[in-house]
């Protein structure tokens, strides 16, 4: 802050301050100093003011108040660029520093449990119930905001409780989805098949790849499509449509686990103009140890076992 804002702020305070006492002073002296029944001659709605003096406990609540903000102010960083004198805090009392001192605080409480599960494999950490309790909460804080509190996804985002993986389901792997992310990329089509032949491809992989039936009147031909799909689709999705884990391609024979829907429209719109999922890298937010019982916690969702029963919190 400049020398001109920290002056102006501390003379508003220290001059309201000085006011607010003149004040509370000034219109004291007036006063009678005997109770009376005599109004003040206003009413409004009925309600009359008696011409008293303020009642004691209130004119020393005034002066408490004034006290209490003078002690407030040499003590805590209320006046500029003045720092506080608090015992304890060379360098003034601060939010953040406040903040760092509770982060320093859990991570030296919580570190060597961390590290101790880092140095396990994945694996075997997700057979650990106060791990698994751990990696729920991380969870719950850092990752249900996008794939739901229960890991079921959403619209855009995976379920990750399931065995469909775009990524892969191995820990490892799960463990690399998280600490660096992923960026899904599927190539908008419109303009190299035509929407003649988004329409086609999309019929193909509704039928063939998903077995299911075209919704009536739909103009599409799933033989075509198939073409199409050979000509452009399965360097990514694979001869079979049965994804490639490496580009984070999905098997397209598993509609359940879509996320940006399966229907003849869906289905369309994703091939017409692509899609992006980004999954946000979390290696610089959370650091390898807590990323290490997030992948623990995540791949123990998709093994039937314990984590049914640790739900997040
Ligand atoms: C360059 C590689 C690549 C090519 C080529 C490609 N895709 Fe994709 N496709 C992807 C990726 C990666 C995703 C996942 C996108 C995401 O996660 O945001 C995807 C997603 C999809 C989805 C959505 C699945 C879901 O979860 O909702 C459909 C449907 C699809 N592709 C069909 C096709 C069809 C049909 C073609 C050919 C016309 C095609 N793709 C060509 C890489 C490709
Ligand atoms: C901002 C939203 C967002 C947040 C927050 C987020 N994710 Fe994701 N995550 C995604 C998206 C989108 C994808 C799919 C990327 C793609 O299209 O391939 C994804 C993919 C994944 C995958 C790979 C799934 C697969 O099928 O291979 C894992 C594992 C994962 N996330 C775990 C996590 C964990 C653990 C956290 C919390 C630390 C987290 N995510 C936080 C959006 C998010």
């Amino acid at each position: 802050m400049t020398t001109f804002w920290s002056t102006y702020i501390s003379v508003l305070t220290i001059g309201s301050l000085i006011g607010l006492t003149w004040l509370l002073l000034a219109t004291r002296k007036g006063e009678s100093k005997n109770t009376t029944d005599q109004t003040m001659g206003h009413s409004f709605d009925g309600i009359e003011e008696y011409d008293n003096p303020l009642p004691k406990w209130w004119f020393w609540l005034f002066v408490g108040t004034l006290v209490f903000s003078v002690g407030y102010l040499i003590l805590y960083p209320g006046l500029g660029n003045w720092k506080g004198i608090l015992p304890g805090y060379e360098n003034g009392w601060t939010g953040a520093n406040e903040w760092q001192k509770e982060m320093d605080k859990a991570d030296a409480k919580f570190g060597p449990i961390f590290a101790k599960y880092a140095a396990m494999p994945v694996e075997e950490v997700a057979k650990d119930p106060q791990a698994l309790k751990m990696g729920g909460r991380l969870f719950a804080s850092n990752c249900s905001v996008c794939h739901g509190s229960d890991a079921k996804g959403a619209f855009g985002f995976p379920n990750l409780t399931d065995k469909d993986w775009r990524w892969g389901g191995e820990a490892e792997t799960i463990k690399a989805s998280i600490m660096n992310g992923r960026h899904g990329v599927m190539p908008a089509w419109a303009e190299v098949i035509g929407q003649q032949g988004v329409a086609d491809v999309a019929a193909f992989v509704l039928t063939s790849m998903d077995g299911r039936s075209l919704p009536e009147g739909a103009k599409a031909d799933p033989a075509k499509g198939k073409e199409i799909f050979a000509g452009n689709c399965v360097a990514c999705h694979g001869p079979e449509g049965k994804g490639t884990p490496a580009m984070g391609a999905p098997d397209l024979t598993h509609p359940q686990a879509f996320i940006y829907g399966s229907s003849f429209a869906q289905l369309q719109q994703t091939i017409r103009y692509g899609r992006q999922g980004q999954m946000p890298a979390q290696a610089e937010i959370q650091g390898n140890d807590k990323v290490h019982l997030l992948a623990a916690y995540v791949y123990s969702l998709s093994q039937d076992s314990a984590a049914e029963t640790v739900t997040a919190k």
